[in-house]
This record gives structure tokens, C-alpha cells and sequence, in this order.
């Protein structure tokens, strides 16, 4: 049975090569999403890849997805260290949650040491740069072939 994942990019990711390239790389998110999907392939996982600026979107993706995908990968961007809206959605999701960050937020500013969404995450990967979407995708893959061996 093919299992199908969806990955959520939060505001500005979709500048990413141009925006702060010392901090998240020269990267596009392009070029992330065909690493993503290809990984998502041959781990036979159908992924659905999106990008949106708005709060409110984001929201109504997670709300869409429950039943219908067997796990979610979010990278929230700013929406990370703001959004109890966002945590509450993923909290009421039945599937795993994987948080992804290309920056070390350790290493960081202050404000950036606090995740909502990790709250609602069952792992979270930062500082590998795009690398830690290719990682998120084996975990999820990992963690979906597990319960459905429950
Ligand atoms: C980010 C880290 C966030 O603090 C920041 O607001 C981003 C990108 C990352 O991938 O490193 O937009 O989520």
C-alpha cells in the first residue's frame, strides 16, 4: 500500500538561495523539494511538498491532512516561535510530526530557543542545512512502517 507524507514550508522559505544565504544556505526550495521527493520515492512515500506564507493556510493544510496522510514533516519558519494556532493544529493530528529547521536555533538568537511546534512534534532536526529534510523523511518513513506493524 503506497503511504503518502505532506511537508509544510512556512513563510519565506520560498527565498530561500537568495535570503541570508551564511545562515540557511545557497539552496533553493526548489531544489530541497526534488531531493525531498526523490528520497520520499524510494522509500515509497508519495510526498506533497508546499510553501505558504500565511498563517491561516498552513492551518487549514494540517486540518486537511488528518486521515488523509500517514505523516507530516513541518518546517514553520518565524511561525515556529510564535504560532500556539499552528502547535494546537498539529496536536490534533493523528499522525507523526517531524519539525525540520536548517538553522542550528540553538545557536541563535534567544527568541528562537522556543518552539510551539516542537511541542506537538514527535522529533525535531535542526542545523543540517537541507540534509535534515532527507533525514526527516527516513524518520517518518521509519515511524510510519512501525505503526502500521502495531
Ligand atoms: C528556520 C529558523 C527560524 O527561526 C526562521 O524564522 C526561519 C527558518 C530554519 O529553517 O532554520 O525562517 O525555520
Amino acid at each position: 500500500m503506497s503511504r503518502s507524507i505532506l511537508v509544510i514550508n512556512g513563510p519565506n522559505l520560498n527565498q530561500l538561495g537568495q535570503r541570508e544565504p551564511h545562515i540557511y544556505g545557497h539552496t533553493t526550495l526548489d531544489e530541497i523539494k526534488a531531493a525531498t521527493m526523490a528520497r520520499g520515492k524510494a522509500l515509497g512515500l508519495d510526498v506533497d511538498f508546499r510553501q505558504s506564507n500565511s498563517e491561516a493556510e498552513i492551518i487549514g493544510w494540517i486540518q486537511a491532512a488528518r486521515g488523509k496522510t500517514d505523516g507530516l514533516i513541518i518546517n514553520g519558519a518565524g511561525l515556529t516561535h510564535t504560532s500556539v494556532a499552528i502547535m494546537d493544529a498539529l496536536l490534533a493530528v493523528d499522525q507523526p510530526v517531524i519539525e525540520v529547521h536548517l538553522s542550528n536555533l540553538f545557536r541563535r538568537e534567544e527568541f528562537r530557543h522556543h518552539s510551539f511546534i516542537s511541542r506537538a512534534a514527535t522529533g525535531m532536526i535542526c542545523g543540517l542545512g537541507a540534509q535534515g529534510y532527507l533525514i526527516a523523511v527516513d524518520a517518518i518513513a521509519e515511524l510510519i512502517s512501525k505503526a502500521g506493524k502495531a
